[in-house]
């Protein structure tokens, strides 16, 4: 293991262990005498995660590879651990009411991401939100996981 690694695997042990579930947005927590600044985790939509909240908080990277190589390789889609699901359900919305992307730092994928310095290629190809389309009456609303079949 590098340092870096090392070091990323202990901000997200911290994470897992200071972040209370409920909590969507604790920027700080009072741990002995120190205050201790957090990211603000933008909450995903319904009451559940694909799998428990404590165990994607620790490996969604390894279980979105799993699922990239499965669609990739063996052609098996729709499951649980979809990239277009995650943007779908974890959509954040902007100042406009339209899902932000991957460009704003309120960006559900950046809320850690940016916090433990990690970086990402995967939305050079893959959309960041859902596919945003037009209303049946032309209202210009936004549905919400149109991505999802
Ligand atoms: C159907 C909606 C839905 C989908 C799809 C979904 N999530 Fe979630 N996710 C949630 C909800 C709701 C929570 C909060 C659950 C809780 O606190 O118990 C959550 C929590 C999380 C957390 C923990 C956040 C925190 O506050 O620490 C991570 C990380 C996460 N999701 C990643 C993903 C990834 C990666 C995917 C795609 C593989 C995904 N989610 C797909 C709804 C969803
Ligand atoms: C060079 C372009 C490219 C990059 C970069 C890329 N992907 Fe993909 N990914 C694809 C293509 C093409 C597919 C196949 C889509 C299909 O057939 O449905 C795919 C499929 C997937 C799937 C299965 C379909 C879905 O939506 O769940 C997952 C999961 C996935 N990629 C995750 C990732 C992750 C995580 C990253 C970043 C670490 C990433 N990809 C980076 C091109 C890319
Ligand atoms: C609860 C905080 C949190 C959220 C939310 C989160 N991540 Fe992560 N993610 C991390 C941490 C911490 C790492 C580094 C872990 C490591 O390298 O062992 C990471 C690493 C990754 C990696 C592997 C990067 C690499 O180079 O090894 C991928 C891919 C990834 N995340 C995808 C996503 C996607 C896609 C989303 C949004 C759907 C997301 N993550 C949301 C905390 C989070």
């Amino acid at each position: 293991m590098s340092l870096r690694r090392i070091f990323i695997v202990l901000v997200a042990v911290f994470m897992a262990w200071v972040v209370p579930g409920e909590a969507q947005t604790v920027p700080e927590k009072k741990i002995g005498n120190n205050s201790v600044l957090l990211p603000a985790i933008p909450r995903g939509q319904g009451d559940h995660c694909v799998a428990d909240a404590d165990f994607m908080r620790r490996n969604h990277m390894t279980m979105l590879m799993h699922q990239r190589d499965e669609t990739v390789r063996q052609g098996i889609r729709g499951k649980p651990f979809s990239l277009k699901e995650c943007v779908a359900c974890h959509a954040v919305e902007g100042p406009d009411a339209m899902p932000v992307t991957v460009a704003s730092p309120q960006h559900f994928c950046r809320a850690c991401h940016d916090y433990a310095a990690v970086s990402i290629d995967c939305f050079q190809c893959h959309a960041s939100r859902p596919d945003v389309v037009t209303d049946a009456g032309g209202q210009g609303g936004v549905v919400r996981g149109a991505a999802r079949e």
